[in-house]
């Protein structure tokens, strides 16, 4: 099939550009309050051994097959299935990556929000002053109101950068965080790591315990590596339709993926030593997301001099590495609302945001107001959460995978991937062999387990 030039089509203007973008959407909140914990608790080293295997045989393979299929259909996520295998119901994995994007969007936003929450309250100096952290938490989230805002906050911010486009709106704006993010957590890890009794956390972070590991753990190190690059509904499609003709997609895939696992290694030294150095708790009783940074935490920064100073410092690291994450999101949604239905940049950002904030909303409030409301025994935020990041996403990465594999075809892969045999590498071929035959497996694996094991996604 002919690939269409970009013609006057909003593009990445750099390769710094494409990877800033592609790794803001890739490091996010599960780099930082996910990663760490999850990997501390499950065999250290060895789930990072793990870990890094996956993004590398897996993760590679599945983003290159989302760049492949944007960059060749020029469109995003739904268009690019209709165009590329027209008069077949693939399009409806396209349909499933806007429905997870509107999901995902609806609960991540209001996360993102509390991290602003902890921002204010530590720079107020009220956070470092609370006594009562749990009950400081359960006292913000169920409030009807301040949530509500935060949230609405982070999904104006959203919109404005996604309403500037590509170049001139994500791409700017991701240029400049991701440095600022990167030289922010390292700044953080000096400290970390050179707290009197830091060591010990350092070890328990990278000497492998194999005898925690198990078939449960290795799942889990998959679905953390999948969640974690932002593949399975369409971020790195939309994102592929905006690199341009000439780029080394295997290259570009391989640097976003080695940023995305680096910050989460950096990310680990950064809240693994400190809180072995504080005593503030028994690493295998937390539990990873909001328990660890809006509650355990605080604690470490109370016990550490000059405390404020890295509170502020997290939670707007915390702030921005959502927020680079939520803009590739709002992406997807607003480029189908554009290239389909015909709708103006500006008015499918001011849709998408607007009804993504309603659905956002009613996630929000069921943690205090509709905190009694229940769909199949989970509140609001609980049931889009795990219906998006635990099913949707998983199911997703292997429809991706299979139509790659099976519907596009090797020829026409490989010719995406070598810029049309401009480009060679012995490694192309491999890479589709991971894609057509190892890659479905794996991630059918999790997608069926993933219905029964809690927490492996
Ligand atoms: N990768 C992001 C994180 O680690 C989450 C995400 C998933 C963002 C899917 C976009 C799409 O937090």
């Amino acid at each position: 099939m002919a690939t269409l030039p970009s013609g006057n089509r909003d593009s990445f203007s750099s390769k710094f550009g494409v990877i800033a973008a592609a790794a803001g959407s890739a490091v996010g909140l599960g780099n930082i309050w996910r990663f760490p914990l999850v990997t501390t608790q499950n065999g250290g080293g060895a789930f990072l051994l793990l870990y890094v295997g996956f993004i590398i045989f897996i993760g590679i393979p599945v983003m290159l097959s989302e760049f492949s299929i944007g960059r060749r259909a020029q469109l995003n996520a739904f268009g690019s299935f209709k165009k590329l295998a027209p008069k077949t119901p693939w399009y409806l994995v396209g349909s499933l990556g806007i429905i997870t994007a509107f999901a995902i969007l609806s609960f991540y936003s209001a996360v993102a929000g509390w991290t602003l929450e902890y921002l204010v309250q530590s720079l107020t100096g009220k956070l470092l002053h609370t006594d009562d952290l749990v009950k400081n938490f359960s006292d913000f989230s169920s409030n009807p109101y301040r949530p509500v805002v935060w949230q609405l906050v982070i999904m104006t911010i959203t919109g404005l950068v996604v309403y500037g486009g590509i170049k001139k709106g994500i791409e700017k704006f991701t240029k400049i965080l991701m440095p600022v993010l990167a030289i922010l957590i390292a700044f953080v890890v000096i400290r970390s790591v050179t707290l009197p009794g830091a060591m010990k956390g350092v070890r328990y972070l990278f000497i492998p315990d194999w005898s925690v590991v198990n078939f449960k753990t290795v799942l889990m190190a998959l679905g953390q590596a999948a969640f974690s690059l932002s593949v399975g509904m369409g971020t790195l499609i939309t994102y592929g339709s905006y690199i341009q003709k000439d780029n080394h997609l295997l290259k570009t895939a391989s640097q976003v993926a080695f940023t995305d696992t680096f910050i989460a290694i950096l990310a680990s030294l950064m809240v693994i030593p400190a809180i072995f150095a504080f005593s503030v708790g028994s690493i295998d009783q937390m539990s990873p997301g909001p328990g660890l940074v809006f509650e355990v935490l605080p604690l470490v920064f109370k016990a550490m001099p000059g405390g404020v100073v890295f509170a502020v410092i997290f939670f707007f690291l915390l702030c921005v590495a959502a927020l680079t994450s939520t803009i590739s999101v709002l992406e997807v949604v607003v480029a189908y609302l554009k290239e389909e239905l015909g709708f103006s940049r500006g008015k499918a950002t001011l849709i998408a945001s607007v009804s993504i904030s309603v659905l956002g909303v009613l996630a929000t409030l069921s943690f205090g107001v509709l905190s009694g409301f229940h769909i199949i025994g989970k509140t609001i935020f609980g049931l889009l959460d795990f219906a998006s990041a635990n099913i949707m996403l998983t199911f997703g990465a292997l429809l991706i995978v299979v139509f790659v594999g099976w519907k596009l075809k090797k020829e026409n892969f490989l010719d995406e991937i070598s810029n049309g045999a401009k480009l060679k590498s012995s490694l192309y071929r491999v890479v589709f062999f991971i894609i057509k035959y190892i890659a479905p497996v794996a991630i059918g694996i999790i997608a069926v387990a993933a219905l029964f094991i809690k927490g492996i996604t």
